[in-house]
């Protein structure tokens, strides 16, 4: 059943970025408290940057028990880690390299020596894995963004929802065209969602995603649901002008 929606509008993309890192902060260790770890799935693309840097740093960094969290990517591009494109250099060069978070609580998406079938079936199987013998799984928390056409992850407008939990996108409107994406159902099986959305290049769809008129624009970011509660929508200022001021 649907949580609802909470809007968060911080002013600036730093200040997403820190209202981020401590909502990361709070669900880990209620997580932990739980059921013993926190497992988060990671987007790419520039508006995380900065909150990964964040999670790097104090107070942030010491502020979790890092080896009980597990790093998940929502989606990534299909090209090798060390490809400026790739979103696990990204997360490796911002937090890897700096947070003493061990190697193997992160689970790249494969990119290299494998086809972009056999690299979705082999993710597949680690989030198997990883859950063990259950069939009602969920990621703690995602972390996703929003382009500017309202996709999320790599699913893009018009595309139909994947039947497996990974699925193949081998003609992107973002570059670069292969990409691996987790399907809308297994996103939405996430205990809890923060869009992370900044500039005023988004203005437009935020408005028609959030805005209160009532419609299901059927948008994939607006089809994202956390199952656990709310969907929290993080927006700086430039962002959010499109949003009714009751809304703001
Ligand atoms: C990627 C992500 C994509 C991203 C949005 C927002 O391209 O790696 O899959 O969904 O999160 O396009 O990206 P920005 O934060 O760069 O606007």
């Amino acid at each position: 059943m649907s949580q609802g929606r909470e809007i968060f509008i911080a002013g600036t993309s730093d200040d997403v970025a820190r209202e981020a890192a401590a909502r990361f902060v709070a669900l880990a260790s209620e997580a932990i408290g739980l059921r013993g770890r926190f497992s988060v799935l990671l987007s790419g693309g520039s508006t995380p940057r900065k909150l990964y840097s964040l999670l790097a740093q104090p107070p942030f960094v010491n502020a979790v028990q890092w080896e009980k969290i597990f790093l998940f990517f929502a989606d990534e591009r299909f090209v090798p880690h060390n490809d400026i494109e790739s979103t696990y250099l990204l997360v490796r060069e911002t937090l890897l390299d700096v947070a003493p978070i061990p190697l193997k609580n992160c689970f790249p998406m494969p990119t290299e020596g494998m086809t972009l079938e056999g690299a979705a079936a082999s993710y597949q199987g680690a989030i198997e894995t990883f859950f063990g013998a259950t069939d009602d799984w969920a990621f703690d928390l995602a972390f996703l963004g929003m382009g500017p056409d309202g996709h999320t992850a790599s699913l893009f407008p018009g595309r139909p929802d994947f039947s497996t939990s990974v699925g193949i996108v081998r003609d992107s409107p973002k570059p670069p065209p292969e990409r691996l994406t987790l399907s809308l159902k297994a996103i939405n099986r996430s205990r809890a969602v923060i869009f992370l959305v900044t500039g005023a290049d988004k203005a437009d769809r935020v408005r028609e995603v959030l805005g209160d008129d009532g419609s299901d624009c059927g948008l994939p970011a607006a089809r994202v649901e956390a199952s656990g509660s709310a969907t929290v929508w993080l927006l700086d200022l430039q962002s959010a002008t499109g949003l009714d001021a009751r809304l703001r």
